[in-house]
């Protein structure tokens, strides 16, 4: 690739980093629950030359003049999303999940109205109301967990606190929860109390898509995600509502919060929504959510506790207290393996977020690279292995090795590896 070449002789400092994260990718594997490996198409989108271009405002109605192939572009993106989610209208300028977080709030409430929305504590955003971010900045948030006996939502919880609060805006969704989310039930809650319902779907968003996760488009006001999760596209946000929210939600994106978008990623959104409306997408989450319950079963078979005793979706949380390690030991752990995940605070954690009692892992990337149920459970069995075997430096070698080699059965980008200088 040509851009590839003059990268390299103009600045191999910076291609060497580059290089360096490909290999990267290439030789761990690849757990943290919010990321994935995208197509060489969306990466062909988002590094051409609409990166060069200026469009603020919106297809047809822009402040800035050639606007044509970009306006084509942002449709395309836009009547793919509709296709996939169904779903009235759509925005799809958000630079990330926190943006289109942001506008969408809002377009739904005053600043200092009321939020109610799942804890940060047990799974949910910093963009839900952590007081250093904007949400909790500008709204007054209220929250609410999971269950101590069940580790899951109760919905009755909910529409008690929905009840007593009187929120503008009752927002769902969850960075750290492995079960169903009952968008049906929410709607009524919010129905009930008056208030509107948000649904932040980043991490499920390939899921519903996919028809493995059951969609809140038809019953929330607004739906926000993200577009890099398992939906396997550039990093990015989108925003799909009702009809009558669109012209704020609109006003709210830009001028709002951003000012011009980024019409390559714009178009990387459009090669995702693409890729995601073909069969294959379908068959590839099914993976996903197979693969989850495999690697959870072979964790739980190594003796190691699963939140909630298990997971519906592409991640789960493991509790690594019996252990007598933290989770941020745990991702050393893995680490030193090749195994890449993140510590979490799992519910009602005594550890503070720094150090916090597990680790959450997910499943989108790894089965991009092609690895299913038969792989997850030897990986489950070299997780187990790596944790119980951190001290010993013989057993974290051997694993170590295995790891490789399983990352080396299943390339990523094989066509990338001779651009990139790496050895097959
Ligand atoms: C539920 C949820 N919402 C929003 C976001 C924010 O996305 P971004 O990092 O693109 O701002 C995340 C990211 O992890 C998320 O998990």
């Amino acid at each position: 690739m040509q851009s590839l070449e003059a990268l390299r002789e103009q600045d191999p400092e910076l291609f060497a980093a580059i290089a360096g994260e490909l290999q990267r990718q290439e030789t761990q594997l690849e757990l943290i629950a919010s990321e994935n490996h995208t197509s060489l198409a969306v990466m062909g989108a988002q590094g051409s030359v609409l990166t060069n271009k200026y469009a603020e405002g919106y297809p047809g109605k822009r402040y800035y003049g050639g606007c044509e192939f970009v306006d084509k572009a942002e449709e395309l993106a836009k009547a793919r999303v509709l296709e996939l989610f169904g779903g009235e209208r759509a925005n799809v300028q958000p630079h990330s999940g926190t943006q289109a977080n942001m506008a969408a709030l809002m377009a739904l409430a005053e600043p200092h109205s009321r939020v109610l929305a799942m804890s940060l504590d047990h799974g949910g955003h910093l963009s839900h109301g952590h007081p250093k971010n904007f949400s909790g900045l500008l709204y007054e948030f209220h929250h609410f967990g999971v269950e101590p006996e069940t580790e899951r939502i109760d919905t009755a919880r909910v529409a008690a606190m929905a009840r007593e609060l009187k929120p503008a805006v009752l927002l769902i969704g969850a960075s750290a929860y492995s079960r169903i989310l009952d968008f049906p039930r929410f709607a009524e809650i919010a129905s009930e109390v008056g208030a509107k319902l948000m649904v932040d779907m980043a991490h499920i968003a390939g899921l519903v898509a996919g028809g493995v996760h059951p969609s809140p488009v038809p019953h929330a006001d607004i739906v926000t995600f993200t577009t890099h999760k398992t939906l396997r596209g550039p990093r990015g946000g989108a925003i799909l509502c009702r009809k009558e929210h669109f012209p704020l939600v609109q006003s709210r994106v830009f001028p709002g919060t951003q000012g011009g978008p980024l019409m390559h990623v714009i178009a990387a959104k459009a090669a995702a929504f693409g890729e995601a409306l073909r069969p294959e997408f379908r068959s590839y989450q099914e993976h996903v959510v197979r693969n989850a319950r495999a690697l959870a079963e072979e964790l739980q078979a190594g003796g190691l506790r699963i939140v909630s005793g298990g997971t519906d979706t592409h991640l789960m949380l493991v509790d690594l207290r019996s252990l007598g390690m933290t989770g941020s030991e745990g991702e050393d752990a893995l680490h030193h393996v090749g195994i890449t995940v993140n510590k979490n605070l799992i519910p009602f954690d005594p550890q503070p977020a720094t150090k916090a009692s597990g680790v959450r892992i997910g499943t989108p990337a790894i089965t991009t690279r092609g690895l299913r149920e038969v792989e997850l459970r030897r990986l489950g069995k070299l997780i187990v292995r790596a944790l119980k075997g951190r001290s010993d430096a013989a057993e974290v070698q051997r694993v170590g090795a295995e790891v490789a080699e399983l990352a080396g059965s299943f390339p990523v980008y094989p066509s990338l590896h001779r651009d990139y200088g790496l050895r097959d």
